[in-house]
């Protein structure tokens, strides 16, 4: 596991960009954290840099995935709080997606026993002074140089 301790928004942004270029279909990145932790805002540099082409990254909270096109392949931007039932994740196309696009996925909890093997957990906690701890881990098959970060 590699931590990265009092990070600001903008460091926050140049980790989610030095990411994205390590990133091709399939991919998974599980964004831990409690409300406000800055898993969208992760997620919206992330998109930004894979996608220039964007130049609007809504939080998917009530569609819960935004699909975006790169040129790595397909991007899903999926946010499960609002999950009504496990019987979703599939109905959504989420297991398929899991195999084939990149998915970034906020509130991965929801997932249950779906949570795929292999994924990078990024865990985002507000520090005393507003900055974000971020805890990386490489689970599975998935491998990321986090001194490139
Ligand atoms: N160092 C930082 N890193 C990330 N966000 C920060 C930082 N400092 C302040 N912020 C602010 O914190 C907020 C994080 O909100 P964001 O929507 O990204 O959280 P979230 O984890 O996606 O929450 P939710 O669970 O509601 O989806 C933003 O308003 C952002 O500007
Ligand atoms: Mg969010």
């Amino acid at each position: 596991m590699h931590t990265f301790q009092k990070v600001s928004e903008a460091r926050l942004g140049q980790i989610a960009e030095n990411l994205s270029s390590h990133l091709s279909s399939p991919f998974t990145v599980c964004l831990w954290g409690d409300l406000g932790a800055g898993k969208t805002t992760f997620c919206r540099t992330l998109i930004r840099s894979l996608c220039p082409h964007v130049d609007h990254v809504p939080s998917p909270t009530f569609t819960l995935i935004q699909e975006y096109v790169s040129s790595r392949g397909a991007v899903w931007h999926c946010d499960l709080y609002r999950l009504k039932s496990m019987d979703e994740i599939e109905e959504l196309g989420l297991l398929d997606a899991l195999h084939d696009k990149i998915c970034l996925i906020e509130w991965p909890e929801r997932l249950g026993h779906f949570l795929p093997e292999n994924r990078l957990d990024l865990r985002l906690t507000i520090a005393a002074d507003l900055t974000r701890t971020i805890e990386m881990q490489c689970q599975g098959a998935v491998y990321i140089d986090f001194n490139c970060l």
